[in-house]
């Protein structure tokens, strides 16, 4: 596998690809799992050359603390992307990804960014499309491959990649859980054992509500009460939100009193819930 982290260097080794042959780009911010490995193994499917990308992007954190906390273990990380068959790691300078200084751009995200996690993590979806649309910019790859854990990330992207209007083609991939049901995420290598155990709970909500609501016309407030005291049986998690909203356009579902199996749409629901100071987040589509 060969690792660089200047523009010129990948220059040279995508001057190198024959006309034809495809670029799948998995960009993650390291600390790499099963997950990034499900999202590597698709796009050797689908494309000749993998690159993935390790830039923990300063922009998309709206906790200062939360950015200096995120996991980090390059070492691993490239040991896990050599075991894969990686062609290419891009791991780059913050002066590389940003010439001019940090500087979230702002695009047109038709209100995407200011929805669900958004409303949650102020400038968050900004700083995702900043980093990504740059990334695009440097690696023009043909397929870009991201997990559906991140469910608005994921629409955030494609409506970025609707405004470049050109490649790279957006491939969403299903959530990668542990056997507890736990979705893979990189925060999961700050939780405990007990942390850890406790956060199984999550997806077990999520399923609840699905059985619930298969089951008998459920008002959203009754279902929440019911997912959160799931969750918060454990002492050690929190729940932050559960929300509903419809799967294709990710609009909240407001009205109390109309049961969550009402509706001809697919409903999602979104937790974020926080484990000491971990904070996980998850989705499921219970209708
Ligand atoms: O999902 C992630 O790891 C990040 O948000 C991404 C897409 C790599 C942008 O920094």
């Amino acid at each position: 596998m060969k690792i660089i982290d200047t523009i010129d260097s990948y220059s040279s080794f995508k001057n190198g690809i024959p006309k034809g042959e495809k670029i799948g780009l998995i960009p993650t911010m390291g600390s790499l799992h099963a997950g990034h490995a499900s999202l590597i193994r698709q796009a050797q499917k689908e494309c000749e050359y993998i690159v993935v990308s390790i830039f923990v992007n300063p922009i998309q954190f709206n906790n200062s603390e939360d950015f200096e906390n995120y996991p980090s273990n390059l070492k691993d990380d490239i040991s896990f992307l050599e075991s894969l068959n990686v062609s290419l790691l891009f791991n780059p300078s913050e002066e590389i990804v940003y010439p001019n200084g940090t500087k979230t751009k702002n695009y047109d995200l038709d209100d995407l960014e200011n929805k669900l996690e958004g409303s949650l993590r102020p400038g968050h979806f900004q700083g995702v499309a900043t980093v990504v649309d740059r990334l695009f910019d440097l690696i023009e790859p043909d397929r870009a491959y991201f997990g559906l854990k991140d469910f608005q990330q994921v629409q955030v992207i494609k409506k970025l990649a609707s405004i470049r209007g050109k490649s790279p083609e957006i491939i969403a991939c299903r959530i990668i859980r542990e056997d507890t049901g736990l979705a893979m995420s990189s925060r999961n290598s700050r939780l405990n054992t007990k942390q850890k155990k406790a956060a199984a709970s999550i997806f077990r909500s999520l399923k609840f509500a699905e059985k619930e609501i298969r089951t008998f016309p459920v008002p959203p407030d009754a279902l929440r009460r019911e997912m959160k005291a799931i969750i918060n049986s454990s002492r050690e998690l929190r729940v932050e939100k559960i929300l509903f909203a419809f799967s294709k356009n990710l609009e909240l579902i407001t009205d109390p009193d109309s049961p969550l199996d009402h509706y001809n749409e697919n409903v999602q629901c979104f937790i974020s819930a926080y484990a000491g100071e971990v904070r996980l987040i998850d989705n499921y589509c219970i209708s």
